[in-house]
């Protein structure tokens, strides 16, 4: 979850191939378009408080209030019984995309998350399951690896009842450079934020995602392609062209929302005070509401 990364640098170079890109594909399951009050399909949630601590299911439960007009709401961990504080707080009509964000333990992510599911709502409440955020861009995990921890996943999925999609999350830049991940995900999940681009301004911001998508999924061979965290932060440095404010970053999702909502889920509801600042200071400060 830190985005700091020298490679976004890259990103830029490879926009200019991004027009010959071919059009998205048709999703494998379609979802309706983007709602036009939220304008993104998604948006991610984390249940702490500001010194790091759990929320408790109330204090989940009144923060999903305001998040009622997302089709889906992204989740990281399986930590502070977050799967099943969120089961209960979600409205029927929302869908969850889960993380299981520690691969040392993913068998016990998916008891985690499958005790949560007979407890608390069934698998058509989950659209998709994820292992690992931007461990390649990290350099924590070889691609080899993902495919290691995508198949221990699947296999602990299936076991326990779940058909539906499971993924990695890496960035766009990591995927662009290592092809080898497209095959690996039921579809290809990648976060990335024009902010640490630093050549975009924040009304350009859909128009950079979207020539992202669009480079992804030629790389990846026309598979279907969803960014999975995509916003603007409200304070910290400067980086090139990209300022932190709350206005530029209604701009950027309102750019997002436009240009390619429906295949995105917004980056964050609510500021991360949790976090470690970054060196650019704006770690803590994406939260939309
Ligand atoms: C999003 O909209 C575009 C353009 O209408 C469409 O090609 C794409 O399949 C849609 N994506 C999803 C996930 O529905
Ligand atoms: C779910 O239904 C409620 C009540 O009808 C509505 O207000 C909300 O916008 C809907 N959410 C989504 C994601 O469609």
């Amino acid at each position: 979850m830190v985005f700091s990364n020298i490679l976004n640098a890259v990103a830029v170079s490879l926009l200019a191939v991004s027009a010959i890109a071919s059009p998205l594909p048709q999703a494998h399951h379609m979802h309706k378009r983007a709602d036009a009050t939220v304008g993104t399909r998604g948006i991610t949630y984390s249940p702490y408080t500001s010194t790091g601590d759990c929320k408790s299911t109330e204090e989940v439960a009144s923060d999903l209030a305001q998040l009622a007009d997302y089709d889906l709401i992204r989740l990281y961990g399986v930590d502070c019984n977050q799967v099943g504080n969120v089961l209960q707080g979600k409205a029927a009509n929302q869908t969850l995309f889960l993380g299981i964000f520690y691969v040392n333990d993913i068998e016990g992510g998916v008891q985690t998350i499958a005790d949560a599911i007979q407890q608390y709502g069934s698998w058509d409440d989950v659209d998709t399951v994820s292992v690992g955020n931007e461990l390649v861009n990290d350099g924590e995990a070889t691609v080899a690896q993902i495919g290691q921890y995508i198949d221990t996943a699947r296999a602990a999925l299936t076991g326990a009842g779940y058909t539906g999609p499971v993924v990695s999350v890496d960035t766009h830049v990591a995927i662009i450079a290592n092809p080898g991940l497209c095959a690996l995900s039921d579809y290809i999940a990648f976060n990335a934020h024009a902010y640490f681009d630093g050549n975009v301004v924040a009304s350009d911001a859909g128009k950079w995602l979207l020539g992202n998508i669009q480079e992804v999924s030629s790389i990846c061979g026309g598979k279907r392609t969803a960014v999975v965290e995509s916003g603007w932060p409200t304070q910290g440095s400067v980086n090139g062209l990209a300022v932190p404010s709350k206005e530029n970053q209604q701009a950027a999702l309102s750019s997002i929302a436009g240009a390619c909502g429906n295949d995105t889920i917004a980056f964050t509801a609510f500021d991360d005070l949790w976090k470690a600042p970054g060196p650019q200071g704006v770690e803590q400060y994406w939260g939309i509401y």
